[in-house]
This record gives structure tokens, C-alpha cells and sequence, in this order.
């Protein structure tokens, strides 16, 4: 595929072991991204089923830069369209979430029904026997633009492609095992949620969800408290494509500590003032403690403890991106699991240290790369090939995973 660019961009020959560092503030090459990955052949995060339970629900958010809207119609099935007015092209729902009869636009009273069907328009008929729509006006040609949706264990996705084949098979077997294993006929329950902005290209956090080993180099805490370290038994697994993959770490494995519950600092010879911060319970029966899956391009499941919550990362513009958390829980928690669920969302969220120290790290990677001109990143940690990881997290597989699903969106590959 030509990559239509007017400065062509010629990949390193050594493969995704280079990643141009020009990728991540171009504004030539993060317009083609609008087309080749976000409208590409690619399955987006557009909320959950919890978010819509009763009928006349919506739900707003975006594909790329494009305002999405998902509603669950009066007859209770669920829809996605472009949140864009046929007629002048404004927003037509402008609130975040909210329950509705009907999606009027507010300019010219476009209203449509929450299937994004055109039902009525104002003066239609003009006034006073003047005016108005041609008589061949016909409401059916003018739905809102819809956008192809499937709901996965009650995770809507949603595609521009309609051709591609499902979620089920756009994440393949064992990342689907995976998504049952958290979601798989359990009801899911809000436990909270923020967002946050970072200043640096979405590519950005896309890799550092993937970067497996830096959590034991930047993120101290959970080194020191045995959260998440590379000396646990863990490993990754990849997607038969290698676009998505999963990093996991089980924390009854740790070695180098007597006893892996305990709560003490060996670094700086401090303790918790609340230790029941990290007082897990086992859920599944995997021993994993510590899982981050990451969907391309910009959905990642995670449980770190029992702290469950969805991230997924919008751009806004080339050196800008929305990071959204939303914490969960499942319906039949009771009480004590919920509050365990809430605490131990602190270990991530912004009360905590890792969104605070990945949205800064990755604000360094946005301001080093400037005036880049031809240089590289260099990726080879754990080898040069794209294929799982089953002892060891010191790698960079699931970023060379990343970069083989961009490059082949993208045809750069
Ligand atoms: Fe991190």
C-alpha cells in the first residue's frame, strides 16, 4: 500500500526493532492514522453494556478523532453512530452520557430517533406556504452515519470497517480466553472512573502498555511492595498476530523475600501506615496477580490485585491524548470487595504513582524526540523476534507486537 505521505517515510530495514522517532509528532503521518488505523480494519473500545442499561440510554466518546454516540434504542438493542448532524455536521448529543427519546440537534432541530434514524425536521414545510425542504425531501436518506458494533462479554467494540470479521476473531483464541477469564458471565459494577490528559502522542502510551519491564525500574513501589517485579514467575503472551498481547506476573512466586505478603520496605526501610492497601484475594485459578492486556491500538484490561479497570486512550492531536480509567467490580462482590477493589485502585489510578509516573515518562519520550529528523528508537530487549515470551517480562516483544499491527494498518510494512 503507498503510504501517501508528501515526505515518504521509509521504514528502518531492521524492522520493529526501530521505530522512527518523527512517528510521534508528525502531523502528516497522524492524519493518515485517522484513516489507516482508526477507520482502519481494527475493533475500537467504545464503552461498556453497563454504561447503557435501560432503553433511551447513550453514551458518547470517539473513534480517533471521530464523536461516536452508543445507544441502547426503545426496544432495547444496542446502536453506534458518528455523533455528527446530517444536515450542518454539528454534534448532535453534547452531553457525556445521559437517557433520551430522541438525538435532536440543537441548531436546527434534527431529530432522530436512537437508532439514528431521521425522523422530523424543523420547517420542514416552511411557513406560511413558503420555504422549506423540496418536496422530494425524503427523512430516510439522512440517518446519522452509523458505525459497526458488537457487544463482547458486555465490552462494546466498535469498527468503520464493515468487512473485517468479528471481535471474537480480531483478538484471537487465546486473548479471548483471556477477556472471558475477567468478563465471561459475570455482571460488571462501576466502581469509579477519571481521565487524565497526557501531553505526548497516543503511540506513546500504546507502547508503555506494553513495555513490560519498566514497571520494575520506574514504578518503585511496586518493586519495593512486591506488586509487580520481574523476578515473579510470569511472562507474555501474543496474540497469533501479534497486535495485542498480555504481560502477567504472579506474586506468590516472588523470590528475594522471605515472605512475600509483607508489606516492608527493604529500600528505604519504611512500612505501610495502611498495609491492607496490599491484601489481595486470589480470583481465578491461574495464580496471576498481575495482568495487563492491551487490545490494539488502544484498549488495555487490567488487574493488578483485585483492582479491575478498562483504560483506553483517545488522541487529541498529534502531541496530545486522553487517558480515561474506569475502575470495576462485579455485580455479586460483596461489600469487603468492593471496598478491597476501590483501595487497590489507588494502586494505579491518579491517587496513586503509575498513571502520575507513565503520563510524565512519556511526556520525556514526546520532548526527547523532538527535531528527530531520521533517528531511531531501538527495541531489541529480549531479542529481535515477535513471538511470546513465556519466562521473562525483560523484553520488548509486545511493542515490536505493537509496531508489526501499526505497520501493517499503516502499509509501512
Ligand atoms: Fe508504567
Amino acid at each position: 500500500m503507498p503510504n501517501d505521505l508528501s515526505v515518504p517515510l521509509v521504514w528502518p530495514e531492521e524492522g520493529v526493532t526501530r521505530v522512527p522517532f518523527r512517528l510521534f509528532s508528525d502531523p502528516e503521518i497522524y492524519e493518515l492514522e485517522q484513516e489507516r488505523v482508526f477507520k482502519g480494519p481494527v475493533w475500537h473500545y467504545l464503552c461498556l453494556e453497563i454504561d447503557l442499561p435501560n432503553p433511551g440510554d447513550f453514551k458518547t466518546t470517539s473513534i480517533g478523532e471521530v464523536p461516536v454516540v452508543v445507544t441502547r434504542d426503545h426496544a432495547g438493542d444496542l446502536h453506534a453512530m458518528v455523533n455528527r448532524c446530517a444536515h450542518k455536521g454539528a454534534l448532535v448529543c453534547l452531553k457525556e452520557q445521559g437517557n433520551a427519546k430522541d438525538l435532536t440537534c440543537a441548531y436546527h432541530s434534527w431529530s432522530y430517533d436512537m437508532s439514528g434514524q431521521l425522523h422530523s425536521i424543523a420547517f420542514r414545510k416552511g411557513l406560511n406556504g413558503s420555504g422549506g425542504m423540496p418536496e422530494d425531501f425524503d427523512t430516510s436518506k439522512h440517518r446519522l452515519q452509523p458505525v459497526r458494533l458488537e457487544n463482547f462479554h458486555g465490552l462494546i467494540f466498535g469498527t468503520f470497517d464493515w468487512e473485517i470479521d468479528s471481535v471474537e476473531s480480531y483478538l484471537g483464541d487465546e486473548m479471548t480466553q483471556l477477556v472471558r477469564r475477567n468478563f465471561e458471565g459475570r455482571r460488571l459494577k462501576h466502581l469509579g472512573m477519571h481521565s487524565q490528559i497526557i501531553h505526548n502522542n497516543w503511540k506513546l502510551y500504546a507502547e508503555n502498555l506494553r513495555d513490560s519491564y519498566h514497571a520494575t525500574i520506574l514504578h518503585t513501589f511496586y518493586t519495593t511492595f512486591n506488586v509487580n517485579r520481574l523476578d515473579m514467575d510470569g511472562g507474555i503472551m501474543l496474540a497469533e498476530d501479534k497486535w495485542h498481547h498480555c504481560s502477567y506476573a504472579k506474586r506468590a512466586t516472588v523470590r528475594n523475600a522471605a515472605e512475600y505478603k509483607d508489606v516492608h520496605s527493604a529500600q528505604y526501610n519504611s512500612k505501610l501506615k495502611g498495609p491492607y492497601l496490599l491484601d489481595p484475594v486470589d480470583e481465578g485459578d491461574d495464580g496471576i496477580t498481575h495482568m495487563i492486556q492491551a487490545i490494539f491500538p488502544s484498549l488495555c484490561i487490567q488487574f493488578t490485585l483485585n483492582s479491575l479497570a478498562v483504560r483506553f486512550f483517545q488522541p487529541r492531536g498529534p502531541e496530545e491524548t486522553e487517558l480515561f480509567w474506569i475502575y470495576l467490580g462485579y455485580e455479586d462482590d460483596d461489600e469487603e470487595m468492593t471496598q478491597r477493589r476501590l483501595r487497590q485502585s489507588n494502586l494505579t489510578g491518579a491517587a496513586g504513582l503509575v498513571s502520575l509516573e507513565d503520563g510524565c515518562i512519556n511526556e520525556f519520550v514526546q520532548r526527547g524526540t523532538k527535531g528527530s529528523g531520521d533517528v531511531n528508537a531501538f527495541l531489541e530487549m529480549g531479542g529481535r523476534d515477535v513471538e511470546p515470551s513465556k519466562t521473562s517480562r525483560a523484553t520488548e516483544v509486545a511493542i515490536r507486537g505493537f509496531w508489526t499491527g501499526y505497520r501493517r494498518c499503516m502499509g509501512f510494512d
